[in-house]
């Protein structure tokens, strides 16, 4: 293995009205906030006053961005930056699930900039600074309140693109499973799924890593699939709220991957879903994963299905080695489409065989991806025309 660095300063606070520290902590930031939100989920569960009292008790001056969409609009981005420089904002606050917090993020780069903000995006240009950016989350899902990066819709180019940059990592996430009480079936699945997804995308790599990490790997995939029902049947079951939420956090924090080098399949194949019709990030994943796994699935790399199916499904490890791969993949479908509920087919959603070539080009950018296996656009499209 190689050697890596790792670290994630975000400071957490953990548990039931975890939010009653968020005065105390904010202060440290300056006086100005920008508070930012999305279509009023944190106005009906009650959030927004508490945020509101915490931020006028600690003195700070409230600026707002509210209406910040699931798979958030870079107009978003421009509108909230805007805001910035107008009222000298010194500290931004996301409040919300993972689209407010990706939008603020980038909000906060793009506050330090004078380009436009999608330059970021098309013209990769340099991240060197971000104001401070603090979350309280509300939806466990994408991690993005434990890591330094952000995946922006534009509308008109028809792109939905994903960037890390060391400058967006919170300063401090405040996450209480008691305010995910309120998300709802759909929301909580396709959350579940994409935790699954990305616990999934580093342990299927070409690379193995430290014994360590594997089994970390498979201690947050079995949480996932424990709570994930759980929480589904009785939504405000403390426990199990927040099991997911410290695994959605753990999954994407860069610690799960250690020293491999790789790039992810799924998640570019599923930005293009979403960026040509607007679907749920997880469900996208869902729909996509079972059938990646199967179409990679080989001799060489079945050791690892087997690792997966017995470790996390129980499988009985006796059966021949490819019984158990396909059964594992089998078993990881059953979990997304009859435990979470969530649709199992390109039809049932809408996606249609006629974007199928544009959308297999922009996932591997014209070139191929890298990951566990490496995958050509010729590939994806297989994989697509599997989802159907
Ligand atoms: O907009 P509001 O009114 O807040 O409603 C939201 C939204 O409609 C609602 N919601 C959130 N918390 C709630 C709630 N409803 C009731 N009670 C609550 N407590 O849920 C809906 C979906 O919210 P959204 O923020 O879009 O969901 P999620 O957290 O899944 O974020 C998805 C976005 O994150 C990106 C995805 O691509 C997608 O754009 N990702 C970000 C990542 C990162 N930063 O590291 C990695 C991920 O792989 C992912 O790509
Ligand atoms: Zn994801």
């Amino acid at each position: 293995m190689n050697n890596f660095i790792y670290n994630v300063p975000t400071k957490i606070y953990f548990g039931t009205d975890a939010v009653n520290n968020l005065g105390d902590e904010i202060k440290n930031y300056g006086k100005k906030v920008l508070l930012c939100y999305g279509g009023g989920s944190i106005k009906k569960m009650g959030l927004y006053d508490t945020v509101l009292s915490q931020l006028e008790n600690a003195g700070m001056a409230v600026f707002e961005l509210s209406g910040i969409e699931p798979n958030p609009r870079v107009d978003s981005v421009r509108e909230g930056a805007r805001l910035c420089k107008e009222h000298n904002i010194d500290v931004l606050l996301a409040v919300g699930g993972g689209s407010t917090l990706d939008a603020t993020k980038w909000i906060a780069a793009a506050a330090c900039v004078d380009h436009d903000a999608w330059d970021f995006f098309s013209a990769w240009a340099p991240v060197e600074k971000a104001l401070p950016v603090l979350t309280v989350l509300t939806l466990s899902a994408t991690g993005s309140e434990m890591n330094c990066g952000g995946v922006i819709s534009n509308m008109d180019t028809k792109d939905k693109i994903g960037r890390l940059a060391k400058p967006l990592l919170p300063k401090a996430s405040f996450l209480d499973p008691t305010l995910t009480y309120s998300v709802s079936k759909y929301q909580t699945a396709c959350g579940c799924a994409d935790i699954m997804s990305h616990i999934l995308e580093v342990y299927f790599a070409p690379q193995q890593d430290l014994y360590m990490l594997d089994c970390f790997m498979e201690g947050l995939m079995k949480t996932v699939i424990k709570y994930a029902p759980i929480a589904l049947e009785h939504p405000q079951d403390y426990d199990a709220r927040a099991n997911l939420m410290w695994t959605s956090s753990w999954a994407i924090n860069g610690f799960i991957t250690g020293s491999k080098q790789h790039e992810w399949s799924c998640h570019p194949m599923e930005h293009e879903l979403s960026a040509i019709y607007d679907i749920t990030h997880g469900l996208g994943l869902a729909i996509l994963t079972p059938r990646f796994l199967k179409y990679c699935l080989s001799e060489e790399n079945a050791h690892k299905y087997v690792q997966f199916g017995i470790n996390v499904f129980d499988i009985d490890k006796t059966l021949p080695k490819m019984e158990i791969a396909n059964k594992a993949i089998d078993m990881l479908s059953d979990f997304f489409f009859n435990t979470l509920g969530l649709d199992d087919t390109f039809t049932k959603v809408g996606i249609k065989q006629q974007d199928f070539k544009v959308m297999a080009q922009k996932a591997c950018e014209g070139d191929i991806i890298n990951g566990f296996v490496k995958l050509s656009a010729n590939d994806i499209e297989k994989i697509f025309y599997m989802c159907l």
